[in-house]
């Protein structure tokens, strides 16, 4: 097992980097690969940059050139439910996009065409590490499993909002899982996104964001390290 971490911004790696021991560092497509090791465990801890295109290239330079058998996403998203509330966690059940459009032609909203699957199955044993590294080391944190929504934008109006709920279903909002989830889908790895809750997604609390985005990357890549310790 040799597990692939990523976040997009260097607050949702810091804490995790600063946790492993890095034996090998290789810059690649402007990304800096942390190789080394977590406990017992193999890993590759990379800042991919923001957005899907950074995503997908980072996967696969992940598996190319790094042989990674698991993918875990790490970072904040907004929230797409009203139960859902800053400082939760959400784990991915699937990831899709909420900005692809070809439904002149027959295909749902967010579904890329001629792939044959709107939503990008996560891996069930991933999400139950996680799951379990959270009842352990986080009981009272709230965690909820279902759907992420990606996509190249920081949605913060409620209409948006809406839009994406009422076509994708998700329970939270960001711009990188459902890239991973495809570059991993189609190189047949398994991937989980655990995201901690930094915003409503509506542009409310966007003043106080920058603190909830630091607390909130911190916590999820604490709860990554404990995950990855049980392995
Ligand atoms: N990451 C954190 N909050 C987000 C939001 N509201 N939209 C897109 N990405 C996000």
């Amino acid at each position: 097992m040799k597990i692939g971490i990523i976040g997009a911004m260097e607050v949702e790696v810091a804490t995790l980097k600063s946790q492993m021991n890095i034996k090998n560092v290789v810059t690649k497509a402007s990304m800096e690969f942390n190789e080394g090791t977590i406990g017992n465990t193999e890993v590759v801890i990379v800042r991919s940059g923001v957005a899907k295109v950074n995503a997908g290239i980072c996967v696969q330079i992940l598996v190319d050139m790094f042989n990674v058998t698991h993918v875990i996403n790490t970072g904040v998203a907004g929230s797409l439910d009203a139960r859902i509330n800053i400082g939760d966690i959400v784990l991915s059940t699937d990831a899709c996009y909420h900005d692809v459009d070809a439904t002149v032609f027959g295909y749902k909203k967010g579904e890329v065409p001629q792939l044959g699957i709107h939503a990008f199955p996560a891996d069930d044993s991933l999400r139950e590490a996680a799951k379990a590294a959270i009842k352990k080391a986080a009981p009272d944190l709230g965690v909820f499993e279902g759907r992420v929504c990606s996509g190249d934008q920081f949605v913060s109006s409620p209409d948006v909002k809406k839009a994406i709920i009422d076509e994708q279903g998700g329970m939270c909002t960001e711009m990188e899982g459902a890239a991973i989830a495809q570059a991993c889908y189609l190189n047949k790895i398994p991937f989980v996104i655990i995201r901690a809750i930094s915003d409503k997604a509506d542009g409310s609390d966007i003043v106080d964001y920058p603190v909830f985005e630091e607390k909130a990357a911190r916590d999820c890549a604490a709860l990554v390290k404990e995950m990855i310790s049980s392995l």
